[in-house]
């Protein structure tokens, strides 16, 4: 069964209310079929973008989650109020909540634990920094970070990975389609020895760093990348749409 492509954009800490409606509004009235497009929005404004592209194709998103059942943690947000609202997917492991944020690998693999265990659909976020790709860790590094991940995760419909190097992001740097290619065979592979090939077979393996109009297609094309996680290029509606395009 072919996978059906997934893009979704990575609003991180933009847009103010208004603009984050009118942005939905774009996006949900340009949505092609035969491509899943997402988007994940900043917390407070996930109720009112719900209600933007209510009915439309697009997947409402979260971009983080809390592990522990509604109670007593300050500030936190958990899995249920997302669902609440009506969130159909979130990420973890992004690498700003990585390494800016401070995320251990075992608070990462706790969310993801519970955003899956929710009846969310999981983007699980790995890669490697720069040093150690040039240090010829960048397979060992996503081995590791996948392995956040459990065979608990029994349905891959609902398991996305995204690939995104760090030093591709936002910097305007991004793989090469031969790198990204080689990376997402291997998460493919590593994904096969963890679970099984034929559930690897069905899991989205998404690439994410300045990702744009003009090398979508390259990338997309890759036998292995199966969508994108998009970050600047997805505010604004065009731009984000002629991703998702490039994806059908
Ligand atoms: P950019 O597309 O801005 O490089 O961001 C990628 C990203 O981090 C998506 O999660």
């Amino acid at each position: 069964m072919a996978r059906i492509k997934f893009i979704a954009g990575n609003w991180k800490m933009n847009t103010t209310k208004a603009v984050a409606v009118e942005l939905a509004k774009g996006v949900a009235k340009g949505a092609p079929d035969g491509v899943q497009a997402g988007v994940a929005v900043p917390f407070v404004y996930i109720d009112a973008v719900g209600q933007a592209i209510a009915g439309s194709k697009v997947l409402l998103g979260a971009q983080d989650a809390y592990f522990e059942k509604p109670g007593a943690f300050t500030g936190e947000i958990s899995v249920d109020m997302l669902k609440d609202l009506g969130v159909k997917f979130c990420l973890t492991g992004h690498s700003e909540r990585r390494h800016v944020i401070g995320e251990s690998p075992e608070l990462i693999s706790k969310k993801a634990h519970a955003i899956y265990g929710a009846g969310l659909i999981l983007v699980h976020c790995i890669g490697e920094k720069l040093e150690q790709r040039d240090g010829n860790k960048t397979l060992e590094v996503c081995k590791a970070q996948l392995h956040e991940l459990s065979s608990k995760m029994d349905d891959p419909d609902r398991l996305v990975v995204a690939y995104e190097p760090v030093w591709a992001i936002g910097t305007g740097r991004t793989a090469t389609d031969a790198q990204a290619q080689e990376v997402h065979a291997f998460i493919r592979a590593e994904l096969g020895r963890m679970f099984s090939t034929d559930y690897a077979a069905r899991v989205r393996i998404q690439y994410g760093g300045s990702m744009k109009p003009d090398n979508a297609k390259g990338l997309m094309s890759q036998p292995d990348v199966d969508g994108g996680l998009i970050g600047g290029a997805a505010l604004k509606a065009d731009q984000f749409l002629a991703i998702v395009n490039a994806g059908k």
